[in-house]
């Protein structure tokens, strides 16, 4: 037993341990599709988790928290869970009750509050604890538009896990589907009408990159 002081780690919580170990396949089988850059992408997200893995992470649960899209979580779950990715859904659904819903933003965009909203399972402030990367899963609502954005030294992959997504009008992502965006890269997300959509993603970068982009959040630390 852990002293009442000290985190529980992966070994502690194995469903968060499991959980790290699907993202771990997802990025090791879903293809790339020919893209080397896509490839090297999904190789570093692949360490960094078999790094988190073999040493063990602290896991530094969050309050559970809920946001008005949550009330689509049920359907994004049971949808996927007939998906070809189905593993990470279920593995997702058990930590259900930990998972700590929030915006992101200062102030969030018109249109969103409804309608979006994100969990990390990994980063620097947990629940998994990595200063190497970021992950987690976006919730939309059906008919959600995610307005243009970008990320600063960030390399971000999404993986669709329930619903189809639109990416910059370039193409459409249904379960099993990957959408690369290299630093910089301004992209704005479109939601089909009828199922929400539920994407895991990862973010690579710079360590100084992932803590700034978290200067911008205004989730309360633990
Ligand atoms: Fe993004």
């Amino acid at each position: 037993m852990n002293t009442p002081t000290s985190d529980p780690t992966l070994q502690d919580l194995p469903d968060w341990r499991y959980l790290l170990q699907e993202y771990d396949e997802l990025y090791r089988y879903l293809p790339a599709g020919g893209s080397d850059r896509i490839r090297s992408h999904q190789r570093k997200v692949r360490e960094a988790i078999s790094r988190l893995l073999k040493k063990n992470a602290t896991v530094s649960l969050q309050p559970r928290a809920v946001k008005p899209v949550t009330a689509h979580l049920r359907r994004a779950l049971d949808e996927g869970r007939s998906g070809t990715l189905a593993p990470v859904v279920r593995a997702l659904d058990a930590l259900d009750s930990h998972l700590s819903w929030q915006y992101g933003y200062e102030k969030v965009p018109k249109g969103l509050t409804n309608s979006y909203a994100y969990a990390e399972l990994a980063g620097m402030n947990g629940p998994v604890v990595s200063d190497e990367i970021i992950l987690g899963v976006v919730l939309f609502a059906p008919g959600c538009t995610y307005p243009a954005h970008a990320h600063k030294g960030i390399t971000e992959s999404y993986v669709c896990l329930s619903g189809a997504v639109s990416e910059n009008h370039q193409g459409v992502y249904v379960p099993g589907s990957m959408i690369f965006n290299p630093p910089d890269h301004l992209h704005r997300i479109t939601v089909g009408d009828r199922e929400p959509a539920l994407l895991a993603y990862a973010w690579i970068g710079e360590k100084a990159d992932l803590h700034e982009q978290k200067m911008v959040f205004t989730r309360p630390r633990k």
